[in-house]
């Protein structure tokens, strides 16, 4: 079996901000459908406080949940007590692309093992409580500027580890091949 590369997608304003008091600071419909349109069919793995933020269903093939709690049973997911066991299971859903959704303290901790990163770069300020980790050993693969209806000024990038990542990063996971090839 090979494995899926490991993806993250998320949503940045400066300086790093991704949310504040558990919620994302602002409400960019555009971006939203882009990481539904991303994620669809796929499988995702996220921390249990970004599981509380989302209070709605998403169109993906497996769900897990990340949380030390031992009573946390949520419905359409299951949970893992640390990272690496949520990141192995996420891994060993299969396909060609599995995602880590968030929040500040999953993307930490997963970013280690993330081949490749959707970030949503907003210029705009914003209050946040929340940061999305320093990824400066990916390197920019596309990106597209884009204007919100309501006013915000974004940017999508994609960004990937070089060719020599997976194989050297990814030991602990196991020691068959990331992608095919
Ligand atoms: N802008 C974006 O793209 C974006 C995307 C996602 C989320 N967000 C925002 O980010 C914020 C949430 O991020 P966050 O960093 O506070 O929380 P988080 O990463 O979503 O979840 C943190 C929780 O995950 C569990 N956890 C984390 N590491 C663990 C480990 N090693 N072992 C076991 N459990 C572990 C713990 O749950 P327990 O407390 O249950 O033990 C912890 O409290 C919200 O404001 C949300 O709206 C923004």
């Amino acid at each position: 079996m090979m494995y899926p590369i490991i993806s993250q997608i998320a949503a940045l304003g400066r300086g790093r901000v991704i949310g504040k008091n558990g919620k994302v600071p602002w409400d960019i419909p555009e971006d939203w459908q882009y990481f539904l349109d991303t994620i669809e069919g796929n499988p995702i793995l996220m921390g249990h406080k970004t599981w509380d933020a989302l209070k709605r269903p998403l169109s993906v093939s497996w769900q897990g949940v990340v949380t030390h709690s031992q009573s946390f049973d949520p419905e359409n997911a299951v949970t893992f007590a640390s990272v690496s066991k949520g990141l192995c299971a996420l891994r060993e859903q299969g396909g060609e692309e599995v995602f880590v959704i968030g929040g500040g303290e999953l993307y930490r901790q997963a970013i280690p093992f993330t081949h490749r990163l959707y970030l949503t770069l907003i210029d705009e300020e914003f209050e946040g409580d929340v940061f999305f980790p320093q990824w400066g050993e990916f390197s920019r693969v596309v990106s597209e500027k884009k204007s919100s209806g309501n006013g915000y000024d974004y940017t999508f990038f994609v960004l990937e580890r070089g060719d020599e990542f997976p194989v050297r990063e990814l030991g602990f996971l196991g020691d068959r091949p990331l992608v095919q090839g």
